[in-house]
């Protein structure tokens, strides 16, 4: 049993690995500002830090004692840093290098999983987008996990911490606040097909995304902090599969029984055309070809929405 630091935790991607950790008999700790996270998406049995991640005094009560990190706090919004810029970047970089230099103080060496983006690629030449290919960020967020990784390389090779890098896909599943306007295109997609109103579709709806499933991105959190690398590897976490926006929101009304009500808006800003990963190395080297089949995956996420407006 291991006790593991979970920054970002009360978040939808981290509470769920809360859950799987404590699961396994586990023990967690968080790190939450609870700025988008809830308390009540943590098991009982984790405890929250109520803290900042930029904050050094925060993150070294934070790290004392624990066997691992899951780094997942961030604004996790490609349209927040647009327009908070410096806010965005204080979270998602100076908080990723604030996580390491605390680390590097303690006297052994507490290995880190860090969440990345596809938004490193920017807008690819082609698809599906290997981990090979260049790093073109179009936005601010993009550019921070990009940093985030240039970080994480000076961690490992100067301050000799273990990390892996994750890019994730679009992640979808219960927990991804439909309520916010800053949400996942599925969480807001389905809220709207299942109470019947109305979806706005920014640009032409033909722009793809590699939607992966939130216990498949646990899954391979889980299998990244087994590695304990020397040489600061990332992996794209996603299906390698590409959908619309359009066709994702037929797939949603025809899964609901309910008919489409689309209003088009223009593109977003710092949007990405076509972005689909190729996920051989994750299979290979993480161990996981399995994925969950978006209809299934869908089929999960309205069931919650179902239960939570009850
Ligand atoms: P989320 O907003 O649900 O979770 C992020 C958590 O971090 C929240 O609980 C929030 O309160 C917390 N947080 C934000 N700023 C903080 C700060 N300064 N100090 C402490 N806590 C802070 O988002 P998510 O979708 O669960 O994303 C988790 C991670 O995965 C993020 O790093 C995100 O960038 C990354 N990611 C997500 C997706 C996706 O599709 N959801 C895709 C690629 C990468
Ligand atoms: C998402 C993630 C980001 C991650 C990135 C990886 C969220 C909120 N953001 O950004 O953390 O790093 O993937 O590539 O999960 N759309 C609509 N109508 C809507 C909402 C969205 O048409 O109401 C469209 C968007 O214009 C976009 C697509 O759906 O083309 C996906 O949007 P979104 O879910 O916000 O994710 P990304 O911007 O791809």
């Amino acid at each position: 049993m291991s006790t593991y630091l979970v920054t970002g935790g009360a978040g939808f991607i981290g509470s769920h690995l809360c859950d799987a950790l404590i699961a396994s008999g586990d023990t967690v700790r968080v790190l939450d500002d609870l700025s988008t996270g809830l308390r009540s998406n943590l098991p009982p049995a984790a405890t929250l830090i109520q803290g900042d991640v930029a904050d050094p005094a925060a993150v070294a009560a934070a790290i004392a004692g624990v066997d691992g990190c899951f780094h997942l706090a961030a604004i996790a919004s490609v349209e927040k840093g647009v327009t908070d810029w410096l806010g965005t970047h204080h979270a998602n970089l100076t908080g990723t290098i604030t996580l390491f230099d605390a680390i590097r103080r303690q006297d052994r060496p507490i290995p880190v999983v860090y969440a990345s983006s596809a938004a490193v690629y920017g807008d690819a030449a082609h698809v599906p987008i290997a981990e090979t290919d260049p790093c073109r960020p179009l936005s601010a967020y993009g550019a921070d996990k990009y940093g985030c990784e240039l970080h994480a390389r000076v961690a490992s090779h100067v301050h000799r911490i273990p990390t892996v890098g994750l890019r994730f896909f679009n992640v979808y599943g219960p927990r991804q606040d439909p309520k916010s306007p800053y949400s996942g295109v599925i969480s807001i997609f389905c809220q709207r097909i299942a109470a019947a109103g109305s979806l706005k579709i920014f640009g032409d709806g033909q722009q793809t995304r590699d939607f992966i499933y939130v216990a498949d991105v646990v899954r391979a959190l889980l299998a990244a902090m087994a590695l304990r690398p020397a040489d600061a590897p990332v992996f794209n976490v996603c299906t390698g599969t590409a959908t619309s926006v359009e066709a994702l929101a037929r797939l949603i009304a025809d899964l609901t029984g309910h008919s489409l009500d689309v209003e088009t808006a223009p593109p977003r800003a710092a949007e990405i055309r076509h972005s689909v990963g190729a996920p051989n190395l994750a299979n290979s080297i993480l161990g996981l070809p399995q994925r969950v089949k978006l209809r299934t995956g869908l089929a999960d996420v309205l069931a919650w929405i179902n239960g939570s407006a009850a």
